[in-house]
């Protein structure tokens, strides 16, 4: 199931709030609209939101009605403004704004920006699927036979609109005849995990259990898992970590039980700017996701929550990063990125 389609200039975008019990694609022709999508996480999962940013400002500057290049510069530089406010921590969100603006400095004309606007939105959105077969050959490639990986929210499909990260490590392992189970949390408060990790390897064929956040500390004593791996939303220079909120919690659970613990991520949600984990944005959402359920109140009304969507995993947890160019360690980071 494609979380993004793009066809005569409607951005299709599957309605991922309504997972798994309902298929609806939302038909955005206006980037304000795909804006409203990614806030509301209907098109959720760094690297998606990565694509869908290209795309909603692609359609974006359909919209410009400017005299000039200059003018419709700085019309655009409004446009991707509100696009990149959307959700702070997505490194991909703000890399594939960057690219796009490139593009658009070095357009003589409003008619060719739009034209090579639209072309580098495909090219973002064509690459993260080639990124992600990559990310799972190579990630493949150390899970052992007979393993059983812990992941957290969802990292497939539907989270990259390619072929995932963590789970793409999973169903290309899985797809080379490894006997693999998946432990899947929940991931409170939204439920990433059950409805939609459980929704992709429920399609995949690919045997795996649902537990609550709350269960993994227990399960992991049992030396029921021997691998956790998640995807990461935004990763600094020294490998400090931000990716959905209880992935700090498993990565300490996991060294306590010697367990390895892997992020899997394209080298786009690498901000090597960013020196370490302090200086992330973590992005703090309504606290009605976590007073109510569904919906409905799970808390005595007036009750204050916090509600942080992410925390962040220092980097000496993480046993290794495994991109599209290799499985590395935080003290190869720079190295990656040494021809920029
Ligand atoms: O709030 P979400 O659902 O967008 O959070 C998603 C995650 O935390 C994912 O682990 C991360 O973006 C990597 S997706 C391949």
């Amino acid at each position: 199931m494609q979380p993004l389609i793009f066809e005569n200039n409607v951005l299709n975008i599957l309605d991922q709030t309504k997972l798994p019990g309902e298929a609806i694609y939302l038909k955005t022709t206006d980037y304000t609209d795909v804006c409203q999508a990614i806030r509301e996480l209907s098109v959720r999962g760094a690297p998606a939101i990565g694509v869908a940013a290209g795309y909603a400002i692609a359609l974006g500057a359909r919209s410009i009605n400017a005299a000039d290049m200059p003018a419709f510069l700085t019309e655009l530089e409004s446009v991707i403004t509100t696009v990149t406010s959307t959700r702070p921590t997505a490194q991909n969100l703000f890399q594939a704004a960057e690219r796009m603006k490139k593009v658009a400095l070095l357009c003589q004309t409003s008619g060719e920006a739009r034209e090579k606007l639209l072309q580098e939105a495909r090219n973002i959105h064509f690459e993260q699927i080639k990124t992600d077969l990559e990310i799972g050959r190579l990630g493949a490639a150390i899970v052992k036979d007979k393993t059983s990986i812990l992941t957290h929210c969802n990292t497939g499909s539907l989270a990259t609109a390619g072929y995932g990260t963590a789970l793409g490590v999973i169903k290309y392992a899985y797809s080379l005849g490894k006997k693999i189970s998946v432990i899947a949390t929940e991931t409170r408060p939204l439920l990433q995990g059950a409805r939609l990790t459980a929704f992709e390897l429920k399609t995949e064929g690919i045997p795996f259990v649902l537990i609550t956040d709350s269960m993994a500390g227990y399960i992991m004593s049992l030396g029921k898992v021997d691998m956790v791996i998640t995807g990461a939303d935004r990763i600094a220079l020294n490998g400090d970590t931000a990716n959905k909120i209880g992935t700090y919690t498993l990565a300490i659970l996991a060294r306590e039980h010697g367990v390895p613990f892997y992020i899997a991520a394209p080298t786009t949600t690498f901000d090597i700017k960013t020196q370490s984990g302090q200086d992330i944005v973590i992005e703090e959402r309504e606290p009605e996701e976590v007073t109510h359920f569904n919906c409905h109140p799970s808390a005595p009304q007036g009750t204050k929550a916090l509600n942080p969507a992410f925390d962040v995993t220092p980097s000496n947890l993480v046993s290794g990063y495994i991109t599209e160019k290799g499985v590395f360690k935080a003290k190869e980071i720079a190295s990656i990125f040494s021809d920029l």
